[in-house]
């Protein structure tokens, strides 16, 4: 099996090669992927750099260029839902771009034609997560999981995001992975662990708790690992 590891900052990607140790470099674009040899598995390991297009990219390297055939992306996200906070770990069940607009033809927020407002992850590689959670003893929340090219942190906004597409967490790349699988007939999964509440304190939250929650979530992608 080939596997693609994305995470959106070079912080979210440390701690996974800090663990696998040894790996070989491809430049590719302006990115570098990393190249594991693990149990029968090959693994590339990416930070994307922040953003939609910057995660669409990576994903589509490592489909198209690397013949990944399951992606997993991990990384920090903002909670919307109040039962959210800063460390908790968050599966997203389908995935949405809250900044795509094109109501004024009358489509529904969100939705692009001949796309989907929702796409779905694997149910496959969720139930790895939800079976590894359950060993460890981790409350893993799973729910919709809002994407777009902003870094929220305000309450009006958050709120927005929360009661138009019904989403729980708030990041900036997951949708995009979402997209470039969906198109590609990849599995894929998205786990993040909440760095920040996308309000107010947002930026100072994020700063404080990046590298924690970023550790978090590889942590819990590497478990993964060993069960695929
Ligand atoms: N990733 C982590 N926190 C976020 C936030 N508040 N907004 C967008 N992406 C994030």
């Amino acid at each position: 099996m080939t596997i693609g590891i994305i995470g959106a900052m070079v912080e979210e990607i440390t701690p996974l090669l800090a663990r696998f140790g040894t790996y070989k470099e491809h430049k590719i674009g302006s990115n570098i992927y990393y190249e594991i040899t693990r149990n029968n598995h090959r693994i590339f390991v990416a930070y994307s750099k922040i953003g939609k297009v910057h995660a669409a990219l990576s994903a589509s390297v490592m489909i198209l260029k690397f013949g990944c055939e399951q992606i997993i992306f991990s990384g920090v996200a903002g909670g919307l839902s109040a039962d959210l906070k800063v460390g908790d770990l968050v599966l997203g069940s389908k995935l949405c771009q809250y900044d795509v607009d094109i109501s004024a033809f009358g489509h529904p927020l969100g939705f692009i034609p001949e796309s989907k407002l929702y796409i779905e992850s694997s149910p496959t590689l969720n139930d790895i997560a939800k079976k590894i959670a359950k060993a460890q003893g981790i409350a893993l929340k799973e729910g919709i999981i809002a994407s777009g090219d902003s870094f929220i942190a305000n309450t009006e906004k958050k709120r927005w995001i929360m009661e138009q597409f019904n989403a729980i967490a708030v990041e900036m790349e997951g949708a995009a992975v979402a997209v470039v699988c969906d198109a590609c007939k990849i599995p894929f999964c998205i786990l993040r662990s909440i760095s920040d509440s996308a309000d107010g304190s947002a930026d100072i939250n994020f700063d404080e708790f990046l590298e924690s929650s970023a550790k978090r979530s590889a942590d819990f992608v590497l478990s993964m690992c060993e069960h695929i």
